[in-house]
């Protein structure tokens, strides 16, 4: 076959990898994790089953949840790690202070330089717990107070939500927050899946794929698309101001954070119709923040007609977030750590049946010139 045929750019459409962890099924519009719908994990599991059924390849029993939660909420965070984010300049982008203590985590791991994928599934549990504990104390540290530690009587995702917050949080509080963090935990090959497996295939370590997941997750294309949803909804303030907004947006030809996917293009993205009902639930609950549900609402209506666009999960995720209390710099941490479970499945997968990712181009170049 000739280059061009081969050639897709961006790759759009290029199977790049056989896995056993996930599939977006576009044809049947359903997200499979490990054999179960997404959507019902959404609705019916915790986040420490999926980490499981993500881990183990099945839904862990009652002693193994327990066992998974006890290493995800007692898993320390080393105290250089904390003291290196402290130096860093607080102005620093919240990826790139992750993305650091990310890489950082190597140096208090004996074992962080292997690709033996039974050591790192036996370390994953641990490394979720330390990415969220970090990811939660991203703000205070650079506000330079002190770091907080998981309270090993609670919960994982309680524990996470509560020392992002700093104060006690209800229990339709933490729910919202777990129904985001399964909906972000695991989602085929998205670029930073893609950025973590291509470092693993050099049989790199699990720190030097995070890391490059992190990289990758950044990106306002990708994962920073949930801050920009937040800034954009709260500089629109009002439903009106927001149609405004978009169409001044779409007269200067510029994207609309939060809408469009490469998988589901011009169809919504189910995590994002499901967290739709989140942010529907969280405003009840609250009894406040029903302006975000108009606003949002607006904005998908005005994108379907002037675009034919829909929604993606960033565009609810940020206003469940807002309406949670969360610092708006963390907003794409958040999704890391919980993406971070996923990732780990792929870099585990990867290491078990290996081929190094080393693709060509199509040379558009000159030739021939002489020195
Ligand atoms: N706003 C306005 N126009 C858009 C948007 C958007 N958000 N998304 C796509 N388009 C248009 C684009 O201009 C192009 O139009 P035309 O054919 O007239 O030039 C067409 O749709 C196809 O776009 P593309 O850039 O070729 O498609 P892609 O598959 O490379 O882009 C995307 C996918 C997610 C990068 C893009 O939809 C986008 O930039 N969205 C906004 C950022 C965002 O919300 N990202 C989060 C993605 S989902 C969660 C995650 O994975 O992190």
């Amino acid at each position: 076959m000739v280059a061009e045929q081969l050639y897709s750019p961006g790759l759009e459409g290029v199977i790049a990898a056989e896995t056993r962890i996930s599939l977006l099924d576009t044809e049947r519009e359903e997200i499979v994790i490990r054999g179960y719908n997404l959507l019902d994990l959404i609705r019916r599991a915790t986040y420490v089953d999926v980490v499981g059924l993500l881990l183990d390849e099945r839904l862990p029993d009652a002693q193994r949840r327990a066992e998974l939660e006890a290493q995800m909420v007692g898993s320390a965070v080393p105290s250089t790690v904390y003291d290196i984010l402290a130096k860093l300049p607080p102005t620093m982008h919240a990826m790139d202070r992750l993305r650091t203590a990310v890489s950082a985590l190597a140096g208090f791991d004996p074992e962080a330089n292997t690709a033996d994928p039974a050591a790192e599934q036996a370390k994953a549990p641990r490394l979720i717990g330390q990415i969220a504990q970090i990811v939660a104390n991203l703000t205070r540290i650079a506000q330079g107070e002190a770091p907080r530690s998981f309270e090993p009587g609670r919960g994982f995702v309680e524990n996470f939500l509560r020392t992002i917050v700093a104060r006690d949080v209800t229990a339709a509080e933490v729910r919202a927050f777990e129904q985001s963090l399964i909906a972000y935990s695991e989602h085929e090959m998205p670029n930073s899946t893609f950025a973590a497996r291509v470092v693993a295939s050099t049989l790199a370590d699990v720190y030097g794929a995070l890391t490059a997941a992190v990289a990758s997750l950044k990106g306002p294309l990708h994962g920073g698309a949930n801050e920009a949803v937040m800034y954009m909804l709260l500089e629109a303030k009002t439903a009106d101001g927001l149609e405004e907004l978009i169409r001044q947006k779409l007269a200067r030809k510029e994207r609309i954070m939060g809408f469009g996917h490469r998988v589901y293009m011009r169809r919504m993205d189910p995590r994002a119709a499901l967290l739709k009902e989140t942010l529907r639930e969280l405003v009840a609950a609250k009894g406040s923040g029903e302006e975000f549900v108009a606003m949002c609402q607006r904005g998908e209506d005005v994108m379907r007609t002037e675009k034919g666009l829909y929604p993606n999960l960033d565009y609810y995720a940020a206003p469940v977030y807002y309406l949670l209390g969360i610092p708006i710099e963390l907003y794409t941490p958040i999704f890391f750590a919980a993406r971070s479970a996923g990732l780990l499945a792929h870099i585990v997968e990867q290491h078990r049946d290996n081929r190094l990712y080393r693709p060509r181009v199509l040379y558009t170049g000159p030739r021939g010139l002489q020195l």
